[in-house]
């Protein structure tokens, strides 16, 4: 398939890529609902939602966009109320009815001149229409009802958009129930879609494409610390774009960099002291953390050691400083003793795989210095 690379990708929030990814499923169960209302003639009120970041705009935007024009003849208005006033969304409600449907514009500055002029337009659409209402929250909850309850009334459908806590919040109400006919539960991802999510939007937006470890550490940063949300990973590109479309090459402190956010808090803990007390008397994990740490210093644009090389570089190792060489079980139980400390972390694409968090020189310097330090206790 041909490809436009476009930043758009990346800049634009209602961006909606050629292929939504893993919500065959989901897309399915709203197409046939909405189906069975256009054939019977009947207005379908549903709610999409899901943890902010997940993806529900674009799902929202997509069943609008590609699949209500392909298979249905109907006219479509979206509204996204995030940050807008009840008065700017029944406006932009009204406005948008009456550009799809060319009915002339009239201007009110009242909410309820402004609903009637909404209500007359939506009553007269020469064609059924799909309203969908982004962000719904407390603040604007009252609109997505009264449509709700209008679109009943001139057999339009509905789709609401909003966060899970929303959701259920808003259901509780018996006069919410009435206007949610379903729901649609949007889950997250695991880290093999989510890597799929991200690849995909690379491919889309960055001209040179970007390395593949640099795709899998962001999917890997974003599923360990951010509850896997593709909206995190899609910032984080955002982020390394200018930079990898004037040619730079993108290395893992930049990447570390980008994605600084999600892991600033477990980047605010005392590594020294960390390093200290996971290194107090225990010489061989300081040794396989220096190792590592002096690969990924070495290595800028490599991000992750694979256990057989960190086997290897901590053979090195013990050569360099003359103690004897380390078996592979004493390796491994200094990995896992790294690991449980939120040290170091095992790929979810590969536990072979280690990467981590900290810029690699602050954790090398505080396994050299409290390796010296207990040769010298010795
Ligand atoms: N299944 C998917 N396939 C492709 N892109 C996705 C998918 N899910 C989410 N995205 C992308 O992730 C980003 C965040 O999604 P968005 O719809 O804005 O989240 P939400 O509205 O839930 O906060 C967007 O760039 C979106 O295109
Ligand atoms: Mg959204």
């Amino acid at each position: 398939m041909h490809r436009t690379h476009s930043p758009r990708g990346l800049f634009d929030p209602y961006y909606v890529p050629e292929q939504i990814l893993f919500r065959d499923r989901e897309m399915d169960t709203i197409q046939r609902l909405y189906r069975d209302s256009y054939e019977d003639e009947y207005g379908v009120n549903c709610l999409v939602h899901g943890i902010a970041g997940v993806g529900r705009t674009v799902f929202s935007r997509y069943f609008l966009t590609k699949i209500v024009p392909r298979e249905f003849d109907a006219h479509t208005v979206y509204v996204d109320a995030k940050y807008k006033d009840v008065l700017e969304i029944v406006s932009e409600l009204a406005d948008k009815i009456r550009s799809v449907t060319n009915q002339p514009i009239t201007v009110a500055f009242d909410l309820d001149v402004l609903w009637m002029q909404f209500k007359r337009a939506a009553t007269h659409a020469p064609k059924r229409t799909v309203f969908v209402i982004d962000n719904i929250d407390e603040a604007n909850e009252d609109i997505y009802l009264k449509l709700a309850r209008l679109s009943k009334e001139i057999n339009a459908s509905t789709i609401g958009v909003l966060n899970s806590h929303d959701y259920r919040l808003l259901t509780r109400a018996p006069q919410m129930q009435m206007s949610c006919d379903f729901e649609v539960p949007l889950d997250t991802y695991t880290q093999s879609q989510l890597y799929a999510i991200v690849r995909q939007r690379v491919e889309d937006t960055f001209p040179l494409g970007l390395p593949e470890d640099v795709v899998r550490y962001i999917t890997d940063l974003v599923c360990e610390f951010d509850a896997s949300r593709p909206k995190t990973s899609i910032e984080a590109l955002k982020a390394l774009w200018p930079m990898a479309s004037s040619g730079q090459e993108i290395d893992s402190d930049t990447v570390r960099a980008a994605t600084s956010r999600i892991t600033s808090a477990f980047l605010d803990q005392d590594y020294f002291e960390t390093v200290q007390t996971v290194g107090l008397n225990n010489f061989t994990t300081l040794l396989v953390l220096e190792a590592l740490t002096e690969h990924l210093i070495h290595y800028k644009n490599e991000t992750y050691v694979d256990r057989r090389l960190l086997e290897d570089l901590v053979e090195v190792k013990c050569e360099e400083l003359g103690v004897r060489s380390m078996t592979r079980e004493e390796i491994e139980n200094s990995i896992q003793s790294l690991i449980f400390q939120s040290i170091v972390f095992e790929s979810g694409y590969s536990k072979d795989l280690l990467y981590v968090i900290a810029p690699p020189e602050v954790l090398c310097d505080a396994a050299r210095s409290m390796r010296r330090e207990l040769a010298r206790r010795k």
